[in-house]
């Protein structure tokens, strides 16, 4: 469930007209929610409760400092997988205590900026970054918290490019090695075992991958504490899917998730911290664009509007699907027209639908793209010299920029000739 619906003709964020937003910022831009954001967060807070637990956003979502600072708000941690991640959650006034640091390069700086910062725990990928990790944390005089990422090699049945937990990705350990591997850890002085670290995909839209995974984790820990570590927290990764298509057939809730955790993994006493992204935050955000042209092509009509594949890759990058919707509301039974929706990118990949229905539209609409939250803003680029598009929080009946549109001047200025020119 999201704040995004009808009122009056017009499509709303909670209690602001679309139409307002467009005016005063201009197209394209993206637009979160405030309600709906503390809604997703609090429903996985509450799948976890009566057990130990903390929800960690995972900020590679969507990282802007407003939206963390609402996250923090409300007591989540936060997931960080470089330094810059980490600086921002910092910024944005989450405790150390309360970042977990993930990722498979993690270098000696962003080691050292965390130790010294203040950090919950680091979720080690390798024995090379084991052994770097042991280094960094003795220089400094201090131990690092730490539990190691297994590979369980469970098919997460998601898309090619979001899997990580079968044996053939590059992250974590084999399972079956991971005896040795904490063995090695608990040989070193500057580490400290905490737990185990899983995550084997994302945009999963059934638990029994998850199920599957968590399993082996609870036979691990048990192993594990028989080895005589102290295995006393457990982090589940993220990758709880979302519907992007209405109407569809919905992924499992949160609450169901967290039931199975409890099945699972509950018996052992672990401290359970979990990493969501986009299920936080994906249906919490949309991009509003322009329609520039209608376009009539061989047998097809192109919609050409404002934004494009550097706005928001997803389509481009997984063929991912979003609900496309018309901000003004379409009248009731009026007759829809297939649309090829593109941007103005010169690439045939720019291309955001193909034969998408929707009702009649001209030059100067405005259209919404759904479920846009998570990875839209944040893999975005500059692609043809376009600027990175301003993000809006809205708040009941109010809005604020949380990120402005660049003008050219300042992107031509980043760059700097060389004296010889
Ligand atoms: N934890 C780790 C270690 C991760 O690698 C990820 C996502 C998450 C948590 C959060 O997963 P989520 O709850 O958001 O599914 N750009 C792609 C998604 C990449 C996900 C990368 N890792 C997309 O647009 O679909």
């Amino acid at each position: 469930m999201d704040h995004f619906l009808y009122r009056d003709g017009m499509l709303h964020a909670e209690d602001v007209p679309l139409n307002e937003i467009a005016a005063a910022v201009g197209t394209p831009f993206y637009c979160y929610s405030t309600a709906t954001l503390t809604r997703h967060f609090r429903l996985f807070d509450e799948a976890l409760a009566g057990m130990d637990h903390l929800v960690c956003y995972a900020m590679k979502a969507a990282s802007n400092q407003a939206i963390l600072k609402t996250l923090a708000g409300l007591g989540a941690g936060m997931d960080v997988v470089s330094g810059g991640e980490y600086a921002r959650a910092r910024a944005a006034g989450v405790p150390g205590e309360r970042i977990v640091f993930s990722g498979v390069g993690k270098t000696r700086e962003e080691m050292r900026a965390a130790l010294q910062g203040g950090i919950r725990q680091f979720n080690v990928e390798s024995e090379p970054e084991m052994d770097v990790l042991n280094e960094v944390a003795l220089s400094l005089g201090v131990v690092a918290p730490i539990t190691i990422r297994v590979n369980p090699d469970v098919d997460a049945k998601t898309h090619a490019k979001i899997a990580t937990g079968k044996s053939e990705n590059k992250f974590g350990i084999p399972i079956g090695r991971a005896r040795q591997v904490y063995a090695h850890a608990a040989a070193l002085p500057g580490l400290q075992v905490v737990g185990i670290d899983v995550h084997i995909g994302s945009q999963l839209t059934d638990l029994q991958p998850f199920r599957l995974a968590y399993r082996k984790v609870a036979e691990l820990t048990q192993a594990l504490r028989a080895d005589g570590h102290d295995i006393r927290r457990l982090d589940l990764g993220g990758g709880l899917g979302i519907p992007y298509q209405q109407g569809n057939s919905a992924p499992p809730l949160p609450m169901e998730y967290g039931a199975m955790i409890r099945e699972e993994l509950g018996h052992l006493g672990c401290e359970i911290e979990i990493e969501p992204g986009r299920l936080i935050v994906g249906n919490a955000g949309i991009m509003v664009s322009q329609v520039i042209y209608v376009k009539s092509g061989e047998g097809r009509d192109f919609l050409i509007i404002d934004s494009a594949m550097n706005d928001l890759i997803r389509p481009a990058m997984y063929d991912a699907h979003h609900d496309i919707v018309p901000v003004v509301q379409p009248a009731v039974g009026v007759a829809q027209h297939p649309y090829d929706i593109v941007g103005p990118v010169c690439e045939t990949g720019d291309t955001f639908a193909r034969q998408r229905p929707l009702p009649p539209l001209q030059a100067g609409d405005l259209v919404a793209f759904r479920s846009a939250g998570a990875y839209g803003a944040v893999m975005a680029s500059e692609y043809n010299t376009r600027p990175l598009i301003p993000e809006v929080l809205v708040h009941g009946d109010q809005f604020a920029v949380i990120r402005a549109r660049p003008s050219f001047d300042e992107i031509i200025n980043r760059d700097t000739i060389p004296q010889w020119l």
